[in-house]
């Protein structure tokens, strides 16, 4: 629905929605009932697209639609996805009579990556098949690509290619959403008639509560900061762990310039996929942001060893400096971490302290630092 409303906010022709395997029908649902225009889902497995049909039912029945012309006048098909001109003489359509083109193509499971032919149905076949049909806008025609977040960057450059070769220079929004927790959800590329202008790549981190305010990330040009390294840790540099899809995407550097100033002298002490951390000069400007894991000043610096015989030591430091919870957040083994966590929490409860912080590592030194939040932030 995230997704439907955001097309809605295009002038999609008027026509039909197509969804050429559309699976559970779930998503063409969605884009049916928010954007009101008759669906016609095509499906390979026929078990699947009887499914499908009864999803568009119920979604068309709890949308108290099911009056309207869109619901009336959708189609499942259970057949090829790229068989368009048999599909347009059974349906009954028309060159140009396609608002919208989606696909979601079945994708290898089990593996971090997988080739472009192993899509089904493949992209190039889809387009050959789908282009006549496509009714046009002033931007090109409407299509939207559900690709798989586990994509890289050499991957995209050929979904871009295979769609310039249809569509030689037509607008797109690359778009990553994510529900959080570091993970990348979803990678679409939003085409022509439905891409943003002037906006290449956008992240999307959807709201925790349906209907709540997602958090958006754009970037009209590419930009790229050069990344430097990080030396050596000092006192009183500000250490920031980002959300993990965020830098996935790329799109960091677009939000580092929005949250930090040029004299931050960002250095990046750990671009690993978990845990990626910036140390800079000055506060991010909302610290609480929802891609910020976590952000704090460092009040010390201990060449100690994380582990149960220096809790001790480590919670004395953490009095002395004011601080009532610490969180780690640095690799330790799975079985050891709620050990040491739990034994830094009940040292602390019921003692003096005020301030939040947490604890990382740096990564050259094997230092332990304890970086202390101001203000608190909504880091749990
Ligand atoms: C990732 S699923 C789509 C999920 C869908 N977006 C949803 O909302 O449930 C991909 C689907 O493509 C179907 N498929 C694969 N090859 C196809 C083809 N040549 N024509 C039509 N459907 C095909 C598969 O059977 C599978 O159901």
């Amino acid at each position: 629905m995230t997704r439907a409303d955001y097309i809605a906010q295009f002038d999609v022709p008027s026509g039909m929605l197509l969804d050429c395997a559309c699976g559970s029908g779930i998503q063409l649902a969605a884009y049916a009932s928010r954007l009101k225009r008759p669906a016609l889902g095509i499906e390979l497995d026929h078990d699947r697209a009887v499914a499908s049909c009864l999803n568009l039912n119920t979604i068309a029945e709890r949308y108290a639609s099911f009056d309207q012309g869109w619901h009336r006048r959708s189609l499942v098909v259970a057949g090829d996805g790229t068989a368009s001109d048999d599909i347009a003489s059974i349906a009954g359509f028309e060159p140009g009579d396609i608002a919208m083109l989606m696909l979601d193509p079945a994708r290898p499971r089990n593996s971090r990556t997988h080739g472009l032919d192993e899509m089904q149905p493949n992209l190039s076949n889809v387009f050959e098949a789908w282009k006549p049909y496509l009714s046009s806008t002033s931007r090109g025609p409407c299509i939207v690509l559900d690709l798989s977040p586990r994509l890289t960057q050499e991957l995209r450059d050929g979904v871009e290619e295979i769609v310039d070769s249809f569509w030689p220079g037509i607008e797109r929004t690359w778009t990553w959403m994510s529900r959080g927790g570091g993970r990348v959800d979803r990678l679409e590329l939003w085409l022509g008639g439905v891409s943003s202008p002037g906006i290449s790549k956008r992240f999307v981190r959807l709201s925790r509560t349906f209907g709540g305010e997602d958090t958006v990330i754009e970037q009209h040009s590419p930009v790229q900061n050069p990344r430097h390294g990080l030396q050596s840790a000092r006192r009183n540099e500000w250490v920031t762990i980002l959300d993990a899809a965020l830098v996935d995407s790329g799109l960091v550097d677009a939000w580092m310039d929005a949250q930090l100033s040029s004299a931050a002298d960002v250095r990046w002490a750990e671009s690993s996929p978990r845990r990626p951390r910036i140390h800079h000069n000055g506060p991010l400007k909302d610290d609480s942001h929802p891609f910020v894991v976590a952000s704090g000043r460092v009040v010390e610096i201990l060449d100690l060893p994380l582990d149960l015989e220096n809790i001790d030591s480590l919670v004395a430091t953490a009095l002395e400096n004011d601080i009532s919870a610490m969180t780690i957040r640095c690799g330790v083994e799975a079985d050891l971490q709620p050990k040491l966590q739990g034994a830094i929490d009940r040292q602390l409860r019921n003692r003096q302290g005020r301030r939040k912080a947490f604890l990382t590592r740096h990564t050259a030194s094997n230092h332990l630092l304890i970086c202390v939040q101001y203000p608190q932030n909504g880091d749990t």
